[in-house]
C-alpha cells in the first residue's frame, strides 16, 4: 500500500522514524514518502502501457511544486483546473504541453495565459465556453486543441459531494447535447480557431469498482463512433481520475484491475489515451502529524484535543471520510499490523479526536478505538497526502504546517511552516 510502516512499535517513513521528523520540525507537519508517489504512478503507467496513456497527475491533489517535480521526473503530464495550477506546473519545470485544462468557469485571464503558454488541450464543460475560447484564440492568432467534456450519466458509486458523473451535477454537457455541439461547432466559423478533436470525461472520485468506469467509457466510445461517422475527427479521449485510494487497507483496487477492464475496450480505437489520477497516486502517498495537548472528559465522550484539526485536513468534516489514524510511537503492545478500523487491542479506549478550531465540525475521527495517549504523544492521520494540504486553511489564524520529502533516509523540507507574518502579509502589502 505505502512506505509508511510501524517497525518494533515506532511509525516510520520509508528509513526514517517518524517521530524524528516531527521532533526536527515541529508538528502539525505534512509527511510524503518520495518512494510511494513514485511506486504509486509507475503501478498505474505499467498497468495501462498497452494503451501509452499520457498520465496528468490531477494537481489539485497535492501541489506542493517539489512533488510536481518528482511527478514529471516520472514521465507525469498534469491536469489543471486554474491559472495558478499550470503556474505551479511551470515552476516545477513542467511542460505545458502536457496539460490538460479543465473547470466549468475559466476566466478570460486564465485562458489568455494558457494559451500563451501553450497547453496540450483545454477540456471545455459547456457551449458557451467553447465561444470564448474560440474567441480568445481567433483574438491571440492561436488554435488550440479541446475536448468536450462530456457527461455519461453514470453512477460512480462514490460520496454524493465527489461524484461528478451524473447528469444533474454542473460538469459536462450530456452525451446527447454533445453530439450536437460537436456537429454544430463542426458547422460553425468559429471551427476555424478551436481544434474540437477530443471527449473528456471524468466521473468522480474514491470509486473502487471498474463497472462505472465501463460504462463510461462505453457510452463514449458510442459517440466517438457516431461522430466519426458524421465525417468528424477525433483523435483523443481523456477518460479523468478517480481512483481509489486505500483509507483502509483493502479498499483500492489495483491498477491492474481497471487496466484489465479499459484496455481492451480503447486500445484498438486508434485514440491517444489520456488519464487525470490523483489520489490513487498521492492519497496514501502522506501522512498528517498532530501532537496531542489536552485529553478531556467531557459527558460520556473522551476528546483527544489536537493541534491539527478541519484546517488542515477538512476531509472527515466536509465528507464524514474515515482517516486512520493511530500513535507514531505506541510501543511494541500496540505495534498495528493492518490499517482498518477494526483492528482493536486490549486496552484501547473509544475517544473523539478534535482539533483547535472553534467549529463542532473540527474532528478527525469520532468514537475511535485509540491506544492510550496522553499529552505529548503524536499521532498520525493516515492517508493525507491526497486533498489535504490543498484544501488547508488558515482559519482561526492558524499558520499553514510545513511540508517534507522523504526519499529512502534522506528528509527534505519542500515546504517552511507558515508565520504569523504570512498571516498578515497580503493585508499589508496593500
Ligand atoms: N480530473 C478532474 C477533472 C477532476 O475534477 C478530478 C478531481 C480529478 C481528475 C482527480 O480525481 P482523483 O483521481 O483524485 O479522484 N476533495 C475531494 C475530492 C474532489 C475531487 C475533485 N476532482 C476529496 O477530498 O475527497
Amino acid at each position: 500500500m505505502d512506505l509508511f510502516e510501524y517497525r518494533q512499535g515506532r511509525l516510520y517513513c520509508e528509513q526514517v522514524p517518524v517521530a524524528d521528523i516531527a521532533r526536527r520540525y515541529g508538528t502539525p507537519l505534512f509527511i510524503y514518502s518520495a518512494g510511494t508517489l513514485r511506486n504509486h504512478f509507475r503501478r498505474l503507467a505499467e498497468a495501462f502501457a498497452p494503451l501509452k496513456p499520457l498520465i496528468c497527475y490531477s494537481v489539485k491533489v497535492c501541489s506542493n511544486v517539489h512533488i510536481l517535480e518528482l511527478l514529471r521526473e516520472e514521465g507525469s503530464g498534469f491536469d489543471l483546473v486554474s491559472g495558478g495550477e499550470l503556474y505551479r506546473v511551470i515552476e516545477a519545470g513542467g511542460d505545458p504541453g502536457t496539460c490538460c485544462y479543465a473547470g466549468v468557469a475559466k476566466t478570460d485571464a486564465e485562458i489568455r495565459f494558457a494559451l500563451e503558454k501553450g497547453i496540450r488541450m483545454f477540456n471545455v464543460e459547456s457551449e458557451a465556453e467553447l465561444q470564448n475560447l474560440a474567441r480568445l484564440a481567433a483574438d491571440m492568432g492561436r488554435r488550440p486543441r479541446a475536448a468536450l467534456r462530456v457527461n455519461p450519466d453514470v453512477d460512480p458509486k462514490t460520496h454524493r459531494y465527489i461524484a461528478t458523473g451524473r447528469k444533474e451535477t454542473k460538469f459536462g454537457v450530456d452525451l446527447a447535447r454533445a453530439e450536437r455541439v460537436f456537429r454544430e461547432f463542426a458547422a460553425s466559423p468559429a471551427a476555424a480557431h478551436v481544434a474540437l478533436t477530443a471527449i473528456h470525461i471524468h466521473i468522480g472520485s474514491q470509486i473502487t469498482t471498474v463497472e462505472p468506469y465501463v460504462e463510461a467509457v462505453n457510452k463514449v466510445l458510442g459517440l466517438v463512433r457516431s461522430l466519426r461517422a458524421a465525417g468528424l475527427e477525433i483523435t483523443a479521449v481523456d477518460f479523468g481520475g478517480g481512483f481509489a485510494a486505500d483509507y483502509e487497507a483493502g479498499q483500492a483496487l489495483d491498477a491492474g484491475v481497471f487496466a484489465e477492464a479499459l484496455v481492451p475496450l480503447l486500445r484498438n480505437e486508434n485514440l491517444e489515451i489520456i488519464m487525470e489520477p490523483g489520489r490513487f497516486i498521492a492519497g496514501n502517498s502522506g501522512i498528517l502529524v498532530t501532537e496531542v495537548q489536552y485529553i478531556k472528559a467531557g459527558g460520556d465522550r473522551t476528546f483527544v484535543l489536537c493541534d491539527s484539526g478541519m484546517h488542515h485536513l477538512i476531509r472527515p468534516a466536509l465528507y464524514g471520510s474515515y482517516h486512520h489514524i493511530w500513535p507514531v510511537d505506541p510501543g511494541a503492545k500496540f505495534s498495528p499490523r493492518q490499517r482498518t478500523r477494526d483492528e482493536v487491542f486490549k486496552g484501547m479506549e473509544l475517544v473523539d479526536v478534535v482539533g483547535p478550531i472553534c467549529e463542532s465540525t473540527d474532528f478527525f475521527a469520532k468514537d475511535r478505538h485509540l491506544p492510550p495517549v496522553k499529552r505529548g504523544d503524536l499521532l498520525a492521520v493516515f492517508s493525507a497526502g491526497a486533498y489535504g494540504m490543498t484544501m488547508a486553511s488558515e482559519y482561526n489564524s492558524f499558520p499553514r504546517p510545513p511540508e517534507i520529502l522523504v526519499e529512502g533516509a534522506e528528509v527534505r523540507l519542500i515546504r517552511r511552516r507558515g508565520t504569523y507574518a504570512d498571516l498578515v502579509a497580503p493585508e499589508k502589502d496593500v
